[in-house]
Order: C-alpha cells, then structure tokens, then sequence
C-alpha cells in the first residue's frame, strides 16, 4: 500500500496548478484505499509476480475519487474524509474538471498494463458507475422504489469498481474463467454489502468517525434501504412519515426518522442483507487457494459489518 501511495503522488502531478492543488487536497486527505486493496490482495493471492499490481491499484483509487469529486457536487455535500469538500473549498466547475482529470489520467495510466481485459474491464466499470449515478437521479424523491430498484443502483454505481478491482487480481494472474468469476462475485458482494453498511450509517454513524455529514441521503430525498424497510415494516402512521419525507427531502424530520428506521428494526434488517452479501463475499472467497492473502480477503468481509469510518 505504501508503494500504491508512492505511484499515486508521483502521477498526481500537472503543469496546471489547481489540477494537482484539488486532487491532492481529496486524496491526501486519506480515505480507506479499499478499492487498491482488494486488487492488492486478489492478485497476491493468485500468486501475482508482476510489476502492474501498484500501477492499477492507484488506477482503481483515481477512478473512486474522481467519482467522489462528482458525487460531491452532485450530492451537494459539504464534508469528505473529514474536511470541507473540493466542491466546498474549490467550487463546482474546478471539482467537476478534476474529477475528469483523474479519470483521464487512470484511463493514460492503465495503458501501461497492455492488456486489453484490463481495459475492458475498467472501461466497463466507468460506465456503469455513471449509469448507476444517474439512475439514482431519476429515482430521486421516490418513495415507491422497490429493494430490487435499491439494489440496481448500488450494484452500479459501488459495487461495480469493487467488483472490478477484485477481477483485475484474476486478470492479471491469467486465471481460468472460474477463478475469475470467484473474484469478481468477491468484489461485488462485498461492494454492495459496503454501500449497505454505508446506507445504515448516514442514520446511526457517527459524523466525527464517517468524515462525512449524516441525514445527507434523507436530504436528498434517497430511498435508500433502511427507509425502503422501515416503509413496509412501518404502521400506517409511520410509513406516512417516511414517505413524505422521501417527497420532500426535508431533514425537518431527520430525528423523527432516524427513530421510526430504528424502532421498526429497519436499520436491524438492513444489516442483516449486508450480513447475507457479505455471506456470499466469504463463499467466492473460499473458492481460492489457500494462503495469507485469501484468509485476509474473508477477514475483511465480516469486518465490514461493524465498520464505523
Ligand atoms: C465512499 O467510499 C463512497 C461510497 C461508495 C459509500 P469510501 O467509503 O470507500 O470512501 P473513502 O475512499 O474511504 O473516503
Ligand atoms: C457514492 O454514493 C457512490 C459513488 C461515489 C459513485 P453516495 O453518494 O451514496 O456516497 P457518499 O455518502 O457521498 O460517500
Ligand atoms: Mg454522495
Ligand atoms: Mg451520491
């Protein structure tokens, strides 16, 4: 990790100074690295000798945060990784135009590797972000949307680049098909179970601890799992509430909420589906080889249910 850091600041460098002084300010700002992570320790663990690992790891961690400067902007958010966001500081024009820096540079970057799977593979997922970010658009303010509509989103828009980190370590290692499909099913169980966790936190984390301000998806009028739940498990009166607030994206209410999510064990369930992909993270995993780096790979996925940052 500390060589993925390395190749990360040496190519965040431009001649335009506020391209480097907005990227540096997101990423030196930290962040988990899961993403880097998850490419790190597929690839080890399928025996990786080669020198494209740290390259592609920092690929994967430009691509995220080139997402996270948009989503910012789009969301409207004021706190990142525990400081104002680029959007906050810098402004909208200057966040959008690095965020497109940053993806441009991961697609120069990734060129390095040779390999036209890689491409594909990142190509695809770049896509499909977006997508899920615009789909999330169009069903804003719905409070009728279905689990399986919440599912379509952040399948796309989170857990796609898990996903694709996690195939990369197959790809690189030259694995068969089945090996492959074993990473890749990894990375996407443990990327929605992650946006799940996530989901439960903007109601019950802790601002100080997530970096980030809670009751930002109420505000937005999100129907994210939690509220989804607390719908159908709500009496008449509650699901009321709850739906009104998805309508009107009004934290009016956001103490009234965070309550009715609790009290209705919705915010239990939703942890439960978390625990179930997380479940299925745990089963690709086994279907590894044996070694230091696999067993990490199961230890991450049942220590992200309790995560709190
Ligand atoms: C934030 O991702 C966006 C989501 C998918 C919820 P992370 O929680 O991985 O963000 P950092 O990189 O650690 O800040
Ligand atoms: C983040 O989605 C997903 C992407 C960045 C594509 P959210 O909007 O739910 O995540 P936070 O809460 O801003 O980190
Ligand atoms: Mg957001
Ligand atoms: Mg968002």
């Amino acid at each position: 990790m500390a060589e993925v850091d390395r190749v990360i600041d040496q190519r965040l460098s431009s001649g335009v100074p506020l391209v480097a002084e907005v990227a540096r300010y997101i990423i030196s700002a930290g962040g988990k690295r899961l993403r880097p992570v998850l490419l790190l320790l597929t690839s080890r663990a399928l025996g990786y000798t080669g020198n494209q690992h740290h390259n592609l790891a920092a690929v994967v961690e430009f691509i995220h945060t080139a997402t996270l400067l948009h989503d910012d902007v789009v969301d409207q958010s004021t706190l990142r990784r525990g400081r104002a966001t680029a959007n906050e500081n810098f402004g909208n024009p200057a966040s959008v135009l690095v965020g497109d820096f940053l993806y441009s540079r991961a697609f120069q970057m990734m060129l390095d590797a040779d390999s036209m799977r890689v491409m594909q593979t990142l190509a695809d997922a770049t896509n499909v972000i977006a997508e899920g970010e615009v789909l999330q658009l169009m069903n804003m303010h719905d409070a009728s949307l279905s689990e399986q509509g919440y599912l379509r989103v952040i399948r796309s828009k989170t857990a796609k680049l898990f996903e694709a980190s996690a195939r990369l370590g197959a790809i690189l290692t030259h694995s068969d098909a089945a090996t492959e499909a074993a990473c890749a099913a990894y990375g996407q169980a443990l990327g929605t179970a992650f946006q799940v966790i996530d989901d439960v936190l903007d109601y019950e984390g802790d601002t100080h601890e997530m970096g980030k301000n809670l009751g930002d998806d109420l505000r937005e009028g999100k129907a994210t799992l939690p509220l989804i739940l607390a719908i159908q498990r709500g009496n008449p009166q509650q699901s009321q509430t709850v739906r009104e607030a998805i309508e009107s994206g009004s934290l009016e209410r956001l103490t009234e909420i965070a309550a009715i999510v609790r009290e209705t064990g919705a915010l239990e369930a939703t942890r439960k589906a978390a625990a179930g992909e997380a479940q299925r993270a745990f089963d690709a995993a086994m279907q590894l080889p044996r070694n230091n780096y696999r067993d990490a790979m199961v230890v991450l996925a049942s220590q992200l249910l309790e995560r709190r940052t």
